[in-house]
């Protein structure tokens, strides 16, 4: 690879490197990617089944998705899909939840254009209603589009073909919907990362971050104290300054006075109040544990807590 250092990166310049690293960089810089499991039907009638996890959504008004079949890097061959949808510009893409990442593997096998890889990889069908290729019954959220461009990326060995799509139907299955929204727990679906990695968007792997309301006022309006804090992460630092403005020091004492009068308080106000106890001793010390109380404050999403208790250090 041609590569230069500086600064702790290493920077590539793609035209003068092998097109095998290049594309790693990409699978493992662009992750995780969702993918696009895409069934498309050949002239003949035949029907095609793979996975591309160059793929994303790219408007709602109206409905809009691409994916991106590429030239053979070896000899420069097209795939089915894009040579069935030079054809016939229909397909259905679906989202691949985690219990049948294997099939879909499967079915990423270059197996002959006469073969189906709705067979080969055992999913069941189903029709579609507007266009002519199968969906996939066992994926829980089907896209039915209709092809309206495919843009040659460089057209050579290893260039991508963006499949600009407009999604003509949605179908999502039943058992992914709580209260008119879909669920990623129950949705389980998997993204692709570089190398033979994936990643399943479930369980622990979930998290929410708050929209902020209003305009915070930013990281750059948090005393020095707190931005230079050892202890406080980025992440801790943005959820403070997405707040809009700081208390001012009368309501930091009255919030601190109900907290000490607070006998059941939270494991994090007790680290607190124990660091103010140690502040006039030990203010290393206790600095260090207010700060950890707000960090895991923060954790917890009580920001009206860390905001105060820090703004307490004020005069240490
Ligand atoms: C998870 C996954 C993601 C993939 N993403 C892409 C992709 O974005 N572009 C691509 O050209 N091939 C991709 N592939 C490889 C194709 O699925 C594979 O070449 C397949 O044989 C193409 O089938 P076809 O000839 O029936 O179109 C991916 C494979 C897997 C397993």
């Amino acid at each position: 690879m041609n590569t230069t250092k500086a600064s702790g990166f290493i920077s590539v310049d793609p035209d003068q490197s092998p097109l095998k690293e290049v594309h790693n960089l990409l699978l493992s810089g662009v992750s995780p990617r969702p993918i696009a499991l895409v069934s498309t039907i050949s002239e003949d009638g035949v029907d095609n089944l793979a996975p591309f996890s160059f793929f994303n959504a790219f408007g709602a008004n109206p409905p809009y998705i691409a994916f991106s079949p590429a030239y053979s890097g070896k000899d420069g061959s097209a795939k089915d899909t894009l040579l069935n949808l030079e054809k016939v510009p229909e397909c259905v893409v679906h989202a691949v939840p985690y219990d049948m990442v294997e099939q879909v593997s499967l079915a990423s096998t270059d197996y002959s254009s006469d073969l189906s890889e709705f067979v080969k990889a055992g999913f069941d069908t189903l029709d579609s209603e507007v266009v002519k290729p199968k969906r996939v019954k066992n994926s829980p959220f089907h896209m039915e589009c209709k092809v309206e461009q495919i843009i040659p990326l460089g057209g050579t060995n290893g260039s991508g073909n963006l499949v600009l799509c407009r999604v003509v139907r949605f179908h999502v299955s039943e058992a992914v919907m709580e209260n008119g929204k879909m669920m990623p727990d129950a949705l389980d679906l998997v993204g692709r990362n570089g190398f033979n990695y994936y990643t399943r968007a479930s369980g622990a792997a979930l998290f929410t971050v708050d929209k902020p309301t209003g305009q915070g006022m930013g990281i750059d309006q948090l005393p020095d104290f707190i931005r230079e804090s050892s202890i406080l992460s980025g992440n801790d630092l943005g959820k403070l300054g997405s707040l809009e403005m700081l208390p001012n020091q009368d309501a930091v004492q009255k919030y601190i006075s109900k907290l000490r009068m607070d006998k059941e308080g939270t494991t994090y106000t007790k680290l607190f109040l124990h660091g103010m106890e140690d502040l006039e001793s030990n203010p290393v010390q206790g600095r260090k544990d207010i700060e950890i109380s707000a960090k895991v404050a923060l954790n917890e999403g009580d920001l009206e807590f860390a905001v105060h208790i820090l703004m307490s250090l004020t005069d240490y």
